[in-house]
């Protein structure tokens, strides 16, 4: 899908970076404390051939393998604890501010500011995230009255391609009329679906939340404003990455907690399938969305692309370069955010946009579960 948008602009964006930092080395720790423990009190039963022992995980094989080397997380307590290991998270009461609200209200007052825009002025806001707080009424709606925006608000979440999607839902309402500036918020709490006791993921994610301002041009007054040229979404079932956590799952005959945690985890992965199916279907739509929109890569100034793992912006990159990329024309930020599934390519466009001359192009582009890509050509104005 692909259209012209020359009037649709990006007029600020904000992130809010949760408080607490926790390094590889510390979660390794308490994963290593924890498979020591687990395999000493199932040593019979490991040593009869009953039960696997936990290998344990190493700070190195998760740099090299993705590229990350902390994370934030909104609450750290409990996760470091080799008895819990999942964060204490205190039930708020209805009539208290939710968290991902409480984040996303952080991000968009930055975005706000940036854009030289009012609360009262946004008369659409949409949460768009991987994961929701609970299914209503609607955290978009409860951020739309805690700011004092008019309007209309709702959630959506198209995984990891949730925010570029989110851009591209809000596109449509300011360019039918639905709408006249729009508030795009990405509170991505991905901390409390990590099972921290499974080697394989438990370092992947991170907490963050990004927002962004959308609206016409022509009453755009922000400092950095960027015009959409071309936005491309494609989505392609798989079940590569895949959670079963469901409404549905408690009516199951046979559910216990124990099944739940360790079979029907949240988050479940083929992350070599991943690598080998979804590279292919990023780079031929980013290749057409380019030949489509007549914009040689040579003149993409800069590419912030989606965070999960640094091997595939990398791979990314260089298809689409010819070459290896600098910092500067693709930059990381998931070595100090980690995987923040939809915000990861906001983050970086937030953060490395303010020194892009008018003029300049780039690519914002998202890939992941679904799976799903979107990707927005955008040009300074
Ligand atoms: C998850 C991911 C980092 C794993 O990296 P990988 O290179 O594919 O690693 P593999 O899963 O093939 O594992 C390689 C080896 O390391 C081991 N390993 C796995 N986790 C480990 C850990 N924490 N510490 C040490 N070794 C580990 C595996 O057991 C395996 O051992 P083996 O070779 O003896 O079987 C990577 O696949 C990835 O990021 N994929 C894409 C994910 C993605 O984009 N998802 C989108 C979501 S938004």
């Amino acid at each position: 899908m692909t259209d012209s948008l020359s009037h649709t602009v990006i007029s600020g964006t904000g992130v809010f970076t949760p408080p607490n930092v926790i390094t590889n080395e510390e979660l390794v720790g308490a994963f290593n404390a924890f498979a020591d423990d687990f395999n000493h009190k199932n040593s019979d039963a490991i040593a009869r051939g009953d039960v696997s022992a936990l290998q344990k995980s190493t700070c190195d094989f998760i740099e090299k393998a993705s590229g990350i080397k902390q994370r934030y997380v909104m609450i750290k307590e409990g996760i470091l604890d080799t008895h819990r290991m999942m964060p204490i998270i205190p039930r708020r009461a209805d009539t208290e501010l939710s968290i991902t609200a409480e984040m996303g209200i952080a991000a968009a007052r930055e975005a706000l500011d940036r854009a030289g825009k009012k609360p009262e002025e946004i008369d659409l806001v949409i949460y768009g995230a991987s994961t929701s707080e609970r299914p209503w009424p609607a955290v978009a709606v409860e951020i739309q009255a805690a700011l004092g925006c008019t309007g209309y608000a709702f959630d959506m979440t198209v995984a990891c391609s949730t925010a570029t999607f989110a851009l591209s839902t809000a596109m449509d309402a300011l360019m039918s009329g639905t709408a006249t500036c729009a508030l795009v918020v990405n509170p991505e709490y991905t901390s409390p679906q990590i099972n921290f006791r499974d080697r394989d993921s438990h370092f992947i994610f991170g907490d963050v939340a990004t927002a962004c301002i959308l609206e016409k041009e022509e009453t755009a007054t922000g400092k950095h404003v960027f015009r959409v040229l071309d936005r491309r979404l494609q989505t392609h079932f798989s079940n590569n990455i895949r959670t079963n956590s469901s409404f549905l799952t408690k009516a199951e005959p046979d559910i216990t907690f124990q099944r739940f945690y360790e079979q029907d985890q949240y988050f479940i992965q083929q992350g070599r399938k991943v690598f080998k199916e979804l590279l292919p279907l990023i780079c031929n739509l980013v290749d057409n969305q380019l030949a489509g929109a007549k914009i040689d890569i040579r003149d993409i100034r800069r590419m912030w692309l989606h965070q999960a793992n640094i091997n595939m912006n990398l791979f990314v990159a260089r298809h689409l370069l010819g070459r290896d990329a600098q910092f500067d024309e693709a930059p990381i930020v998931l070595d100090q955010y980690a995987n923040t599934a939809s915000a990861g390519s906001i983050i970086a466009f937030h953060k490395y946009h303010d020194d892009l001359a008018s003029g300049d192009k780039g690519i914002i582009c998202s890939f992941g579960a679904g799976y799903s890509i979107g990707s927005l050509i955008v040009e300074k104005v």
